[in-house]
């Protein structure tokens, strides 16, 4: 595995893939990687000759209240990891390789109400970080496939919207959510649970498979269920639910109560606290 830094090294390399009429995969990731991201590494190997990851912790994503400076880095087992994939490159820029004139810089907005509600209403700015740093990311890789994970699920409809508005010639693949054995999605936040925390954690899992449970039945009064479901989680120990909610699992817009609604893709998004830790998870009915 090659690791670079430098912008013009990774151009040098993927000059040589292109020449060889080889094709490009790409894992955008923060680093801290889990099983969860090496699923997606696989994935992207399974669909192009070669992968590129890259692992940039990217400041213009994070609130200023978020755990930017917290957030875990771990270069050298991340490397360890990528290396036992057989993945061909690392790009591992750094923020001046980035952001060369400062954060203050030109943005790309995937407009709302796609980037406002869920997450963008706890996280004001959050995914213009994102399709900020993906632009960039896709400009300098220029792959064919680029690789997201469905944990994060709003944040794959915004990348697709994106690629689809600016007519990016990538084709977005999506993986998995990777689960602990007690259900609990992995994330690299998890870390910041305390044993106690850790223990409560997977019922998240447990609550929304009942939800799932509850619509596969027929039922369509989600605003009973997902209060419902939101009553059980705080019973059960979490110290806040930012939101639990059934929505289109195009547009994430909630769904009203009505019958009718349920021949649309579905999903049940729900995001619960412990402490200081903020639990993302999902399930695609
Ligand atoms: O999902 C993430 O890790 C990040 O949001 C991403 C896509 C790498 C952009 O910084």
């Amino acid at each position: 595995m090659q690791v670079v830094e430098q912008l013009s090294d990774l151009k040098t390399v993927l000059q040589g893939w292109r020449q060889a009429g080889l094709t490009v995969g790409f894992v955008p990731t923060m680093g801290n990687l889990h099983a969860g991201h090496l699923s997606l590494v696989s994935l992207a190997q399974r669909h192009c000759d070669k992968v590129v990851v890259s692992i940039f912790v990217n400041p213009l994503q994070f609130g200023p209240n978020e755990d930017f400076a917290a957030y875990p880095r771990t270069g050298l087992l991340d490397q360890a990891a990528l290396r036992s994939l057989n993945t061909d490159v690392l790009f591992y820029p750094a923020v001046t390789q980035m952001y060369p004139n400062g954060l203050t810089q030109t943005l790309v907005k995937v407009p709302p109400p796609l980037t406002t509600v869920l997450e963008g209403s706890s996280r004001p700015g959050h995914f213009d970080g994102v399709t900020t740093v993906v632009t960039k990311l896709f400009n300098m890789v220029q792959p064919d496939v680029a690789v997201f994970g469905q944990k994060d699920f709003q944040q794959l409809r915004v990348i697709e919207t994106m690629v689809a508005d600016m007519a990016l010639p990538i084709k977005i693949i999506s993986g998995a959510i990777a689960r602990d054995e007690d259900g609990l999605a992995l994330s690299s936040r998890n870390q910041y649970l305390n044993a106690k925390q850790r223990v409560i954690a997977p019922k998240l899992n447990t609550v929304l498979q009942d939800v799932q449970m509850a619509l596969h039945a027929g039922n369509t009064n989600y605003t009973a269920l997902c209060a419902a479901a939101s009553a059980q989680l705080l019973a059960l120990g979490f110290d806040a639910v930012d939101y639990l909610t059934v929505c289109n699992a195009q547009t994430l817009q909630s769904l009203k109560n009505d019958a009718t609604e349920q021949e649309v893709e579905r999903v049940i998004l729900v995001v619960a606290r412990l402490g200081k830790t903020r639990l993302l998870d999902n399930i695609v009915v």
